[in-house]
């Protein structure tokens, strides 16, 4: 049994598909669900923490059925959400505290103080949470999510909006929780945090997942080298036999070469012939970001990507 599983998870709101037949397993590693704004990553998080009814199809948490079995599935995982989820007013301590008598766990106090010191917030323990950094808030949801000792975390967006230093902190946590055998569900913007810390990848796209595997398998499955190229002006892909345009955003343009060496001049000519001004190009090898970009391609949102929904998450956590 793994901790988690579904069956061609579906959702619709209305005549949209925000997630369309998800089967997957996910068991004792972090996994990380990637994809643009909008793919249906927050949907699918709702379903499995019971949240959201699925149009069609099934899942487990824990071997629990998440349309059957409801409590036992929350009683099994805690659940961090995209927004922020701790009350400004109260201070840190009195935060950790409500989750953990909601929970019923044995021994409130001790749980929280044991939580608040891993989660290095000991000492701030008693101020105003509206005193607290974006960093200390999202670690401050982490102990409120572990009071009851999950078997399974969801994490939405766990480092969203953080600073370098806090990102890297929230995920020397997450790891050292997989360490102790559980499973976590995150989902992220920030590929290359999901390269460096995650055990495995999904990348959904339009509710689909369309490719599935660890960072590595994925990058290597891509086989080819990157070229970079810097433009000035206006760009026009030169349409070189083998050297594929996979994207084009902020004036550099990436491609796709299965020898990057010999297609390097083969398109710094195509560039000169076609009259675009090129100032630079650079070989690489392909990252998480060139297997997503040539997974999903352009951001997909109808609407574009919703600057004013995420500013003012940005507010929310400072
Ligand atoms: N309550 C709702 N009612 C109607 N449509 C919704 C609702 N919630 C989400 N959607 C739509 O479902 C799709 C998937 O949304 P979802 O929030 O799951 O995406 P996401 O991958 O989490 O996006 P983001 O990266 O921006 O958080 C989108 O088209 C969204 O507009
Ligand atoms: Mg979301």
């Amino acid at each position: 049994m793994n901790a988690i599983e579904t069956h061609d998870l579906t959702r619709y709101y209305g005549a949209r598909c925000a997630v369309n037949h998800l089967t997957l397993s996910v068991d004792r590693e972090v996994f990380a669900l990637l994809g643009p704004n909008g793919s249906g990553k927050t949907t699918t998080v709702l379903m499995l923490t019971t949240m959201l009814h699925p149009t069609e199809g099934t899942a487990t948490v824990c071997g629990h059925d998440i349309l059957r079995d409801g409590e036992e599935v929350r009683r099994s995982l805690s659940y961090v959400p995209q927004d922020m989820a701790v009350d400004i007013k109260l201070t840190g301590r009195e935060n950790a505290l409500l989750f953990a008598r909601l929970y019923g766990t044995d021994t409130p106090k001790d749980r929280v103080d044991e939580l608040l010191a891993v989660m290095q917030l000991f000492d701030r323990a008693d101020d105003l949470v509206k005193t607290y950094s974006g960093g200390m808030r999202r670690r401050l949801e982490l102990v409120q999510a572990l009071v009851h000792k999950p078997e399974v975390l969801f994490l939405d967006e766990p480092t969203l909006g953080l600073d370098v230093a806090a990102r890297a902190t929230i995920w020397e946590h997450i790891t050292a929780l997989k360490k102790d055998g559980m499973t976590i569900f995150v989902t992220t913007h920030y590929m290359d945090e999901a390269d460096r810390f995650c055990d495995r990848v999904g990348i959904i796209s339009n509710g689909s997942l369309l490719a599935l595997d660890a960072p590595s398998s994925l990058k290597a499955r891509l086989s080819n080298d990157v070229i970079t190229a810097h433009i000035d002006g206006t760009f026009r892909d030169p349409g070189v036999d083998g050297i594929t345009l996979f994207s084009f955003a902020n004036n550099e343009a990436s491609f796709l070469a299965e020898n990057g060496r010999e297609a390097l001049p083969l398109l710094a000519d195509a560039f000169t012939r076609a009259g675009v001004r090129v100032r630079s190009l650079a070989l690489r090898e392909p990252t998480l970001d060139d297997v997503f970009l040539h997974t999903v391609g352009k951001s997909e949102e109808p609407a574009g990507f919703d600057q004013t929904k995420f500013r003012t998450m940005l507010r929310r956590r400072k």
